[in-house]
């Protein structure tokens, strides 16, 4: 039985939708209330039991560095003014030494072509793969919602939605048959179709589980949609040797890559927050007046 100890942060992008808060930084680290995306998705992974992170980082790889490392300085600072809870808050984010590898994409050639810069650190064994800036709200994290499916189904997966007809040109979108409530059987991928040519409004999200075969497919290295490597089309191949399957999630997705999204996303997350809540409310409903 395969079980999945690794997971890949694709966080290499250049973010242009956030220009310029993007500039010197990823996107990866913006923030949603007080935590950057980045670590949302972490603690998602290491909470359903992931061993090992793989960052495939690219500019501002200094800033993801540091946030996951120990900042000597502000540790001493905070524990000579006595900012106990502070200082827990900054010392839980950083995993012990060794969980986290960096490498690095010297060419942003899309998100297919990042995954393929991990092969040699995830090596032969399934990995998952996390897109930070889909942040997902759940009881259970999503990542560990799939894991404990892949148990029975032993083969690629993906987190997949449905979305309005309209949209489908932002996502790969699948087309598939229901297994169960929640599991479809893919029977193909196309990435961005127009509504016209989408088979389906299932779309992928930023959540997978993949075989380590999907890396020779990838080393191909087949320009697709938007002149990149794409992620879906390595899929699509693979889909003719092995079976993929369709994760409906139980969760609330936000698309932090998007503007709208991100804002959505802070006050979702703010409102769960008793010390912050009352003060949003009264904004939010004088606001909407
Ligand atoms: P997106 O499609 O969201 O692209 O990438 P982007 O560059 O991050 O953002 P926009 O569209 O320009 O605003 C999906 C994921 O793949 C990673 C991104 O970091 C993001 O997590 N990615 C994308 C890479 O790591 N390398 C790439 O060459 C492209």
């Amino acid at each position: 039985m395969m079980k999945v100890r690794k997971a890949v942060f694709p966080v290499a992008g250049l973010g242009t939708r956030f220009l310029s808060a993007t500039k010197a930084m990823p996107k990866e680290m913006l923030p949603v209330v007080d935590k950057p995306l980045i670590q949302y998705a972490v603690e998602e992974a290491l909470d359903s039991g992931i061993e090992q992170i793989i960052f495939v980082t690219g500019r501002g790889k200094s800033a993801l560095e540091d946030h996951f490392d120990k900042s000597g300085e502000l540790e001493e600072i905070l524990r000579a003014k006595g900012k106990n809870e502070l200082l827990k808050s900054i010392e839980s984010v950083i995993p012990d030494s060794g969980t986290i590898i960096y490498t690095r994409q010297r060419e942003m050639l899309g998100l297919g072509h990042a995954i393929w810069c991990a092969r040699n650190v995830v090596g032969n064994e399934p990995f998952a793969v996390l897109l930070a800036d889909d942040l997902i709200q759940s009881d259970t994290p999503v990542l560990s919602q799939m894991l404990k499916e892949f148990e029975n189904l032993q083969s690629t997966m993906i987190a997949v939605f449905e979305v309005e007809p309209s949209e489908t040109q932002k996502y790969g979108i699948i087309d598939a048959e229901n297994i169960s409530h929640n599991v479809k059987k893919v029977m193909g991928l196309i990435e961005k179709p127009t509504p016209e040519k989408a088979p389906s409004n299932n779309a992928i999200i930023g959540r997978y589980i993949l075989t380590p075969e999907i890396f020779d497919i990838l080393g191909q290295k087949k320009i697709g949609s938007g002149g990149e490597i794409q992620l879906t089309d390595a899929m699509a191949s693979l889909l003719k040797d092995q079976s993929i399957y369709g994760y409906q999630f139980k969760g609330t997705r936000f698309d932090c890559g998007d503007k709208a999204g991100f804002l959505m996303a802070n006050i979702a997350y703010a409102l769960e927050r008793p010390e912050i809540k009352p003060k949003l409310m009264p904004f939010i409903n004088s606001i909407v007046k």
